[in-house]
């Protein structure tokens, strides 16, 4: 119980036992699992739109566009739900734009970062008119330029810049230190704003950063903060002004052991420090959803040897990929409390062959096969960093409203995925 409570403690307690057995709202996962098989990816539709209000609430005083990081969790009926709150997105491709436009996301409330923008998502981009173009470098910034040329249009742009901050975190998620390979420093900023100025076709609206994610203190982002700000001071000494600053994503939440920023704290400081006249963008995408999802498993075998016992389960690495690739922990509980008096250490692994494919080490549970385990906080780079490794088809997704259940991604079939897939024909 305690466990389930700790991880939703931001929202609601979206997941908690009942008479023993683990609830997602008013639905039991063992009913979820017996009606629709393991793995299952399974989110609370109260927790998502709860995580998305305590951005929007806490920055309620200020002009603020909060652009969930559609990256986090792509789902179409995620999407959806948030675009009726009124969100803006955070995209990183073409794909996640037409993702949002399904979805009824308003085009005008979208964000584009990323370093490797090709020239037909920034033409897609421009035709449906987005909000802003975060420009990483100055060949992005040409290449945008002509484009817009092309199609007789303007493109607002902000730049971002890379402030050479460390976030302290895991380090393939750190994007604002001077070696990483997103952004440009503020010399280079202050270039690329007054080439901008020159450029017919790109009007520059805004200045971006984005240090990293699974930040747990507000201070790295405070000193990125205050880095834009003084770059926004010596670009209005050259004449050059902007109506917005856009901080990134990043916030943390609990996976257990850590404390998840306050979003009221932090809104309440950035808010202080950010003059009224820019308009403030935000890119959350963790701590929206991250706590706001499960995935469920069930035991198929238990194991061991001399030195360990192993839970083999039916998830595996690709399904939630976190554990094997940063070595992230994510709580796993039982979905029925069972006594603690047979509880041991298992490694709770999958079927996948290799021996990095674990989603938890040394784990103190009871067990039996065919238990039903859920692992906690996978709500946000789960599904969306899964893959078909070892021809596995990606699990089923649900999202739980009240009592009530809505599949909002069937399980993948082994026929999907051949289907694109071709043999030679006699004489080939
Ligand atoms: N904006 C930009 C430009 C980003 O690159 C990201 C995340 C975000 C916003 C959203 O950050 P968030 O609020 O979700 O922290 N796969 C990793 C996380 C990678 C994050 C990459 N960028 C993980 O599973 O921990």
């Amino acid at each position: 119980m305690k466990q389930a409570r700790q991880t939703c403690t931001t929202y609601m307690e979206a997941f908690s036992y009942k008479n023993g057995s683990l609830y997602a709202e008013d639905v039991s996962l063992e009913a979820l699992a017996g009606r629709h098989g393991t793995p299952a990816y399974v989110y609370s539709r109260a927790a998502i739109e709860a995580g998305w209000r305590a951005y929007a609430d806490a920055f309620s005083g200020r002009d603020t566009l909060v652009c969930y990081s559609v990256k986090a969790n792509g789902n179409l009926a995620i999407l959806d739900l948030l675009a009726r709150l009124g969100s803006g997105f955070d995209i990183v491709s073409g794909g996640e734009l037409e993702r949002v436009l399904v979805a009824g996301g308003d085009p005008g409330k979208v964000v584009f970062s990323g370093v490797g923008k090709r020239a037909d998502e920034i033409r897609r981009a421009l035709e449906v008119g987005i909000r802003c173009f975060n420009v990483e470098s100055e060949a992005e910034l040409l290449r945008i330029n002509g484009i817009a040329g092309d199609m007789s249009a303007r493109a607002p742009v902000s730049i971002r810049v890379n402030p050479d901050i460390d976030p302290d975190t895991h380090p393939y998620i750190a994007t604002g230190l001077k070696e990483n390979k997103f952004g440009v420093d503020a010399g280079q900023a202050l270039d690329l704003y007054r080439l901008a100025g020159g450029l017919d076709n790109i009007a520059a609206t805004g200045i971006d950063c984005h240090i990293g994610s699974q930040i747990t203190s507000i201070g790295p982002y405070i000193d990125a903060v205050n880095k834009l700000l003084s770059l926004l001071e010596r670009l209005e000494q050259t004449g050059i002004t902007l109506s917005h600053i856009d901080i990134g994503g990043g916030l943390g939440i609990s996976y257990g052991d850590e404390q998840a920023p306050d979003i009221a704290g932090f809104a309440g400081t950035v808010s202080d420090l950010v003059p009224e006249r820019y308009g403030i963008i935000l890119e959350p995408g963790r701590s929206i959803v991250g706590n706001a999802g499960v995935l469920l498993t069930r035991v198929e075998y238990l194991k061991s040897n001399n030195t360990r016992r192993f839970a083999v389960v039916d998830a595996s690495m690709n399904d939630l990929l976190r554990p094997s690739l940063y070595r992230a922990r994510h709580d796993i509980i039982p979905v029925s409390e069972r006594g603690d008096g047979a509880a041991v250490d298992y490694d709770v692994v999958g079927p996948v062959c290799e021996t990095g494919d674990f989603l938890g080490l040394q784990r103190r549970l009871s067990l039996a096969p065919d238990d039903l385990l859920a692992v906690l906080s996978c709500g946000a780079y789960g599904f969306s960093m899964s893959s078909n490794y070892n021809s596995r088809p990606r699990a089923v997704e649900l999202l739980v409203d009240g009592e009530h259940e809505h599949v909002i991604r069937e399980r993948e079939t082994v026929e999907q995925l051949m289907a694109g897939e071709r043999i030679l024909g006699a004489r080939g």
